[in-house]
């Protein structure tokens, strides 16, 4: 028998409709579609159709007797958020290290002296996979509990054959047993392992030859990323290691411009990447080839904000034509967060982005920089029914009231998985 669910009369319901084709850009990441008193039919997990309550409800009529309803009044619905960048899968935490930077340590001096990425690289070897499982499995709990249907996921904390696989392998049972979806990023060229610090050719060596044809192999990933930034991959290193995924059919993502300008937007752009990520040293050139070429702005203000530097020019980026996405870069070193609304609140003060502009980084735009904005990111007939509804009287007051949990209910495709802010 055909389950059926109607959310019905929010206050406001954001369809962000029309944009699956292409990502949103310039005055179209501020058309999210507004539909007062809004009503969604969902059937069997899909969305059926999206309008005004009264006709929703005519439309349906028959099966309404049938139907879960769910009443979104005084709240508004948007699409279940998605989040296109994280570092989802590792072991332990940081905090001794956020002590140092309070203290005026910089992240990359105590990467360099063998902590950062290479600390939470010990932790995530000497773990084992279940151990990684119920860790990874904590913070998605915690990314529905905030409206969140979808993550990408990267490797990058293993930086060995084995290790990496341990984390692709862990993200794809998390995807298969976990409620929410994700999708898989390698990340083999993270950082250069401490060993291999005096030759890292040898290690961009492994990344290419030994790593990357397993893992297509085995498609444990869609994605190929690197963290391109002085004194960790090189702009001809990484474009080396993107070319060569490129070959196994991975798509390149990067780290780019993240801590100093290092022309990274400029290298996504000539690989054809489908986003450069962070960007916060981005330059204009950089920005403008990013355009011409088609390549999707993830920006992390979580990570200017905790790293204390200065933001991405999202505002820059998209009045040049980039499509912008936005991400909580949850990792334990940059961003330990999993509040994509804080991010949210973070791209308005931060970044001179508009309340819709956030909405539609969040939603459909992030949906594209995974690939995956023909099943979510709207509120369209045919799409996945990931729905988030919020617990605020209309959109503004998501990007205005900061530093809360809003969310109300989170339907995932078609099932309740968060009622009255609480995990079912
Ligand atoms: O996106 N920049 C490189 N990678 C992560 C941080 C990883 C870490 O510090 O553990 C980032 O910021
Ligand atoms: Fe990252």
């Amino acid at each position: 028998m055909a389950s059926y669910m109607l959310i019905s009369n929010a206050n406001e319901l954001i369809t962000m409709a029309g944009h699956s084709d292409v990502p949103a850009k310039q005055e179209k990441m501020s058309e999210i579609g507004v539909i007062k008193n809004g009503s969604a039919w969902l059937e069997d997990g899909k969305i059926i159709a999206v309008g005004k309550d009264e006709e929703i409800r005519k439309q349906f009529h028959d099966k309404l007797a049938e139907a879960e309803i769910i009443d979104a009044t005084g709240k508004i619905v948007t699409p279940g958020l998605v989040d296109p960048h994280t570092h989802l899968v590792h072991a332990g935490t940081r905090e001794n290290e956020y002590a140092m930077r309070l203290q005026g340590k910089t992240y990359m001096e105590i990467m360099n002296a063998g902590g950062g990425i290479h600390a939470t690289t010990r932790a995530t070897q000497a773990a084992t996979h279940e151990e990684l499982y119920e860790q990874a499995k904590k913070r998605l709990d915690q990314f529905a509990r905030h409206g969140v249907t979808t993550v990408e996921a990267k490797s990058g904390y293993g930086l060995t054959l084995e290790d990496e696989i341990k984390q692709l392998e862990v993200a794809k049972k998390l995807d298969e047993d976990h409620v929410l979806d994700i999708v898989s990023t390698f990340m083999g060229a993270h950082a250069v392992p401490l060993d291999l610090k005096e030759d890292p050719d040898q290690f961009v060596d492994r990344v290419i030859n030994e790593m990357l044809p397993v893992v297509a192999e085995r498609k444990l990933a869609i994605f190929n990323d690197v963290f391109c930034e002085r004194g960790v991959f090189t702009p001809e290193q990484s474009r080396k290691i993107l070319e060569a995924g490129k070959k196994y059919g991975l798509i390149p993502k990067i780290h780019a411009d993240e801590i100093e300008p290092y022309e990274g937007a400029e290298l996504a752009a000539e690989v054809g990447a489908i986003s450069a990520d962070h960007l916060l040293k981005a330059s204009d050139k950089g920005i403008e080839k990013m355009a011409e070429a088609g390549v999707i702005g993830v920006l992390l203000p979580g990570t200017a904000f905790f790293l204390m530097a200065e933001y991405a020019r999202a505002r820059k980026m998209i009045d040049a034509g980039v499509a912008v996405a936005l991400s909580t870069d949850a990792n334990p070193g940059s961003s330990p967060t999993i509040s994509s609304p804080f991010i949210m609140n973070l791209g308005c003060l931060n970044m001179g982005m508009t309340p819709e502009e956030v909405i539609t980084a969040t939603t459909i735009n992030a949906a594209h920089a995974i690939g995956k904005a023909k099943e979510i990111g709207s509120l369209e007939a045919g799409k996945k029914a990931d729905v988030t509804i919020w617990n605020v009287p209309n959109y503004l007051t998501l990007s205005y009231q900061y530093g809360m949990n809003h969310v109300d209910t989170v339907v995932k495709a078609g099932r309740k998985i968060i009622v009255g802010g609480v995990l079912q």
